[in-house]
């Protein structure tokens, strides 16, 4: 993607104007975003993939003044009727399960893949809504189809309401409104508070980002150090020759916390250990990802990866799927172009060495990429 093309999608901004201005910053309010947009999955659809197991749903219902929440997988009949109003449903995920979705929030990898989340999408009888509230990241707001009318507001008292089983601000005080068509975008930056009403029956498509916390991190990476810990420095014990007679047995030995600490910083101090245990979270698959074996033995010819595949990398790995590769050279190049693409077409794929081309091969048969006519 070109960063610096002005894009329809951003209200003429380029990529990289509306990085540096709007995100995590400022919301950005886009009339006719993606003009004469056709929602490439409809109230049919939506409904039939929340009757699924492995997709989550949610249901929330305004009714006589309560919040309600249930959650998914909803039969059509256990949802409310069309003409009842003042309810929404919310499918989470939707790009793993549909490739024109997946294809659309492709337009939005101006932000690194490693913050991408997933695609949403709401369904609203007239009514319906959330309520007022805030999430903690960044989001996408794209009118689908129907009206909505959105309040939005820079509010400082967080509080919640209590008692309920949603994330409703007590005191919203929204400063600005606007109500979005069809193909019309808002963006909102981290705890923003907002509130979106359907106007009408309504679908909303929420593209979504992941923002690790520090300590959720710090403990996923240990664990995966821890790992590879234990299978290198498992016989070496800690020694005390040196012990001497203690009157107070309880105390722990100096040197055994150094011994620990040693032990700590070794691990970390494995050449790369860190980039790869990152590498590997970041593109492990979601828990509801399961992928269909390909056709085994498949010839290439161009090859594009599998929508539920993830794939990133750094200055000397490739990752995909929580898997970690060592690449060089020309074949690290290709596996760059890859992930960055998430396609090659026979002509790329033909400087690809017969290891790149072995690999590629096993990705297919793995179902996480596809031969591809290109
Ligand atoms: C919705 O689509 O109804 C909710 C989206 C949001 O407020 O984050
Ligand atoms: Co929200």
């Amino acid at each position: 993607m070109d960063i610096q093309q002005p894009l329809a999608l951003l209200g003429g901004l380029t990529p990289a104007q509306f990085m540096r201005r709007h995100w995590q910053k400022k919301p950005l309010l886009v009339r006719q975003a993606i003009p004469q947009f056709k929602p490439p999955v409809g109230r049919q659809d939506l409904f039939a993939l929340a009757a699924q197991d492995g997709v989550e749903s949610r249901l929330v219902q305004l009714a006589k003044g309560a919040w309600k929440l249930r959650h998914g997988p909803f039969q059509r009949r256990s949802l409310p009727g069309l003409q009842t109003p003042d309810w929404t449903l919310l499918v989470q995920g939707v790009d793993l399960h549909n490739d024109a979705v997946h294809a659309l929030m492709q337009q939005f990898r101006f932000v690194p893949e490693a913050r991408l989340d997933d695609l949403m999408i709401s369904y609203a009888s007239h009514g319906g809504g959330v309520g007022p509230h805030f999430d903690s990241y960044d989001v996408f707001l794209l009118q689908a189809h129907g009206k909505r009318r959105w309040r939005i507001g820079r509010q400082k008292d967080l509080t919640l309401r209590e008692g309920i089983p949603l994330k409703v601000l007590a005191q919203f005080e929204p400063e600005e409104e606007f109500v979005l068509d069809p193909g019309d975008m808002l963006y909102l930056p981290p705890r923003y508070a907002h509130d979106g009403v359907a106007e009408g029956e309504c679908m909303t498509y929420s593209i979504g980002f992941r923002s690790p916390a520090r300590a959720e991190l710090a403990q996923e990476l240990l664990g995966r150090l821890a790992e590879d810990a234990a299978d290198e420095g498992a016989s070496l014990m800690y020694r005390d020759a040196t012990q001497a007679a203690v009157a107070q047995p309880a105390a722990i030995p100096a040197q055994l916390q150094d011994f620990a600490r040693e032990a700590l910083a070794r691990a970390l101090a494995q050449p790369l250990v860190l980039e790869r245990a990152l590498g590997e979270y970041l593109t492990e698959p979601k828990s509801n990802v399961w992928f269909e074996p390909g056709a085994a033995g498949v010839m290439l010819e161009g090859v594009r990866l599998d929508r539920r595949s993830r794939m990133m990398y750094d200055t000397h790995h490739v990752f995909i799927n929580g898997e970690s590769y060592r690449a060089g050279g020309r074949d690290a190049t290709l596996m760059r172009q890859l992930a960055d693409q998430r396609q090659l077409s026979a002509r790329e794929l033909a400087r690809a060495s017969d290891d790149a081309l072995e690999l590629l091969s096993s990705w297919c048969d793995a179902g996480w990429a596809h031969s591809w006519k290109a």
